[in-house]
């Protein structure tokens, strides 16, 4: 025990100035993550022939890090601020190696739901392969490794906490360029069910405490724009989002709370903590300058990329594709994916206060300003 307790305190100190009580126990012993590219830190780059390749990772890891970003993701600043290494991916794992302290089974691109769903209703979602199931088997493969038996997982999850999400914005990506908004609904009720499921099944091994994100504003994402790329000036809010798409996310997320307070009534000694992605979000396009990013008309351009009016014309990582001047003002990298800026934005958010609710445990680490 103590051996792992001075190991996260050396590799916690490199990282961040802040006094520390040597006494104190961190309140997370071990952090599990489920979840698509927001939290992907390896599956897909492991798997698949490209994914992340340079220049993503390039501003902060100097080399492709299997993120989808230019550096370190929400999850990367979550287990930071509690003194854990960062999430090794699943998939990139090598025999006998270390996964008491965090395991991520995150995949690019997956989906809450199976692949058969899509298949039925004859859409193609390849990623769709690594849905939650799938990555729920994967952690009941290593699951042994974790704890053994009824008390032992008790034991071992009372210090853990699960992230199951942000998931569900690729099942809306996929229904997207099929479907306008009122239909998108349709499909909301089937995707909550698949994280609740999923949820259900955690509790029922043991784990104790939660946290299950809503999805990001979508309507100010710069890919749906992009794909939208509507001319009609009712089609966006003051800000320049989507309202449509937003109100969409917004139903998504209304429905998620609600299944999660059912999951909370069932489970009275879980603590289920829902992060407020949207909102997280949302107020860095409302006010970009004040959390340190270009205004307009810049706010929603892509960093890598190039051409057009989001920069999007050329993918990044793709042709004649560059990376912006200053990365750190920008929100979005890639159209889809936030900035390692971004992200750190909303991790503060979830960590400081007040998009977590309940409020995680208190942080021994604060998030770097570098
Ligand atoms: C896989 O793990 C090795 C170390 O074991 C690391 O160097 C490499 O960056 C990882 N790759 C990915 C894609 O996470
Ligand atoms: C969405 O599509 C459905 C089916 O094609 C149609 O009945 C409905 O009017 C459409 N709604 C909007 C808001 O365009
Ligand atoms: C619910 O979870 C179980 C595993 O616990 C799985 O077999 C089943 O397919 C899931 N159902 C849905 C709708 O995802």
């Amino acid at each position: 025990m103590k051996g792992l307790i001075l190991f996260s305190i050396v590799v916690a100190c490199g990282f961040v100035e802040n006094v520390v009580s040597y006494n104190n126990q961190f309140p997370y012993r071990t952090i599990i993550n489920f979840g698509d590219s927001l939290s992907d830190t390896g599956n897909s780059a492991t798997n698949e022939p490209f994914k992340a390749d340079s220049p993503y990772g390039s501003t902060y890891f100097k080399h492709p890090a299997g993120r989808m970003s230019n550096g370190r993701l929400i999850i990367d600043f979550i287990v930071k601020a509690y003194g854990l290494p960062y999430l090794p991916a699943y998939l990139n794992l090598t025999k006998g190696q270390h996964v008491k302290q965090g395991v991520n089974f995150a995949y690019s691109g997956a989906t809450a739901l199976d692949k058969s769903f899509f298949d039925k209703r004859g859409l193609n979602v390849p990623a769709a392969a690594y849905a939650l199931n799938t990555q729920l088997d994967w952690f009941h493969k290593i699951k042994p490794s974790l704890c053994t038996g009824k008390e032992d997982c008790a034991n071992f999850f009372k210090n853990s906490l699960v992230l199951v999400g942000e998931i569900g914005g690729n099942d809306i990506n996929a229904i997207i360029p099929h479907k306008n908004v009122t239909e998108i609904r349709e499909f909301v009720p089937d995707i909550i069910k698949a994280i609740t499921n999923m949820t259900s099944t955690l509790i029922s091994e043991g784990v104790v405490e939660l946290a299950i994100p809503g999805n990001f504003p979508i309507g100010c994402n710069t890919y749906v724009l992009n794909t939208v790329n509507s001319d009609k000036k009712e089609d966006y809010d003051e800000f320049g989002c989507l309202r449509n798409y937003n109100a969409a996310i917004k139903y998504y997320n209304d429905q998620l709370k609600t299944a999660i307070d059912e999951l909370r009534h069932k489970n009275p000694h879980v603590n289920i903590i829902y992060f407020n992605y949207y909102s997280a979000a949302r107020r860095l396009f409302e006010k970009p300058e004040q959390y340190g990013f270009k205004g307009k008309p810049d706010t929603f351009k892509a960093c890598c990329g190039k051409g057009g009016r989001y920069n999007l014309n050329e993918v990044c990582g793709f042709g004649d594709s560059v990376i912006c001047d200053a990365p750190v003002k920008h929100i979005n990298w890639d159209g889809f994916h936030f900035t390692e800026a971004g992200y750190r934005s909303v991790a503060q958010g979830l960590l400081e206060g007040p998009y977590a609710t309940p409020p995680l445990k208190t942080p021994p680490f604060k998030i770097p300003k570098e």
